[in-house]
């Protein structure tokens, strides 16, 4: 990333004249678009010549870091810390083994996500199997094998019973809660109410039958969330059904998880940043869960677990983009404007609002309905920004990656680099139109090597079948 600070040009006419307007401090920000030539000091020119583009980069250092940060920050404070990785933040095979070389386990929820973890070589006892739809098949062998299963509801727990009794060991389960913890919006779709006390009767049901084992009390309270005492009202409330059952059964439920959530970097729209400054480090949702776990004494604490996604992958991401089309702006006066002409065109609004093009799309970018994705063009150019709107390529007027985003005059071929794509973004993203991107890994030692090569048609049609009688040739 190259900074350059240019001081803005400041002008006593403030009005409602629009020269005036128009030459305000506030419309002067900066003379250059801070840019992003290189991601990881791999420069991304080099890159899409390798590689195309779109093309989404992952750094090895800064996943490894966002662990190791993670780890440190509660095994300092609680030492009875376990991660586990939550497949569908990203499922690249290379991205979780990453994560399980740091020493993660693996947190599913689903058929197709256990059998991935199972690929990785996890043993099954280090597989968490999570999910409201889990078929009875997949609930047979995550049972008979030994992965903890959270219960999401009285039908699953029905048949959870069903199959225990034909196991030769007591299955290891766990009670999924859902709660309020004072911030919008609840997650009620997931697991069993708190509030009402059916958790509490789930719990009870399960540790009354001898074929079951109440391994964890789990909750997940949401995404992205800002407020680290969430997770102490989570923490305090699930001690809270624990010690209920270990009153009224004598079974000490020896663990807690308390799910994902933590932020990444990155801002919802409508948010002001920068990012750094509206997010939480991690440092502080250890702090609020350790407080609470560490209340009680040494011989009566849970293990914690937690299954963090969003906070240690976004960041490792990056989207490479080319523009394709540059639409809307008078480009005449683009070529060779003035300062004055340019900011004309940023004050005069809507219909003079310049746009661009680019060669990804919301396809590949799920997460840009909510999230603030920033752009940075790959080049400096020594032009004021303007505000624009980033399309994608897709042909669907929904396909908006930046409602409004400042950038410099650009033109068809310019780079643009999106930061932070990294969770989510993979596992949601749509084959519809167009190939999905390859995925390079820019390794701890600078290397970079690709993690998924471009999709090819073949890619594609290998699931189709063609009756006989339609087929062309
Ligand atoms: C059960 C469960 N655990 C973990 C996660 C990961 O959440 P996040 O990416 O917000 O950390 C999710 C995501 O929705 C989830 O449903």
């Amino acid at each position: 990333m190259t900074l350059q600070y240019s001081p803005p040009i400041i002008t006593s006419e403030l009005g409602r004249h629009t020269d005036a307007l128009i030459n305000r401090n506030s419309l002067s920000q900066t003379h250059r678009t801070p840019a992003c030539d290189r991601i990881e000091g791999v420069a991304v020119e080099d890159l899409v010549e390798k590689f195309g583009s779109p093309l989404f980069v992952f750094s090895e250092r800064v996943l490894r870091s966002a662990a190791r940060r993670a780890r440190e920050a509660f095994e300092s404070l609680y030492r009875e810390t376990l991660f586990a990785w939550s497949y569908k933040t990203n499922y690249l095979r290379a991205i979780c083994n990453i994560f399980h070389d740091e020493g993660w386990i693996a947190e599913v929820v689903s058929d197709f996500e256990y059998q991935k973890a199972e690929k990785a070589g996890i043993r099954p006892s280090d597989i968490i199997y999570n999910g409201p739809n889990k078929s009875r098949h997949s609930l047979e062998r995550a049972l008979a094998q030994g992965a903890v299963v959270q219960i999401d509801n009285w039908d699953e727990l029905g048949l959870i019973e069903e199959i225990a009794g034909t196991l030769k060991h007591a299955a290891r389960v766990g009670i999924r809660v859902w709660m309020d913890t004072g911030h919008a919006p609840v997650w009620s779709k997931f697991g069993f109410a708190l509030a009402n006390g059916e958790a509490a009767r789930a719990a009870l049901r399960v540790v009354a039958n001898p074929r079951l084992m109440l391994h964890s009390l789990h909750t997940h309270i949401g995404t992205y969330l800002l407020d680290p005492v969430a997770y102490a009202v989570a923490a305090d409330r699930l001690l809270a059904i624990r010690e209920m059952v270990h009153g009224q059964t004598g079974h000490l439920v020896p663990c807690i998880n308390l799910g994902g959530g933590f932020p990444s970097n990155s801002l919802l729209h409508g948010m002001v940043g920068p990012a750094e400054l509206v997010v939480p480090p991690v440092e502080r949702y250890a702090e609020a869960i350790a407080g609470v776990l560490n209340t009680l004494p040494r011989s009566r604490r849970p293990q914690l677990r937690l299954e963090t996604g969003r906070h240690l992958v976004d960041d490792a991401g990056w989207l490479i983009t080319s523009v394709v089309a540059v639409k809307g702006a008078d480009r005449t006066a683009t070529a060779g404007a003035s300062v004055h002409d340019l900011k004309t065109g940023f004050v005069l609004g809507e219909h003079s609002r310049g746009s661009y093009v680019v060669d990804a799309g919301v396809n590949l970018l799920y997460t840009a309905t909510w999230y603030r994705i920033g752009v940075s063009p790959a080049r400096a150019v020594d032009m004021p920004p303007n505000v624009v709107r980033l399309y994608g390529c897709l042909c669907m007027n929904i396909d908006v990656i930046r409602e409004s985003v400042e950038l410099p005059p650009l033109e068809i071929g310019d780079r643009l680099v999106l930061h932070p794509v990294g969770a989510y973004n993979l596992t949601q993203s749509m084959q519809f139109i167009a190939f999905r991107p390859a995925v390079v890994l820019i390794g701890s030692d600078g290397d970079v090597e690709a993690i998924r090569r471009r999709e090819e048609l073949a890619d594609i049609e290998q699931g189709e079948l063609v009756p006989a009688r339609l087929m062309r040739r």
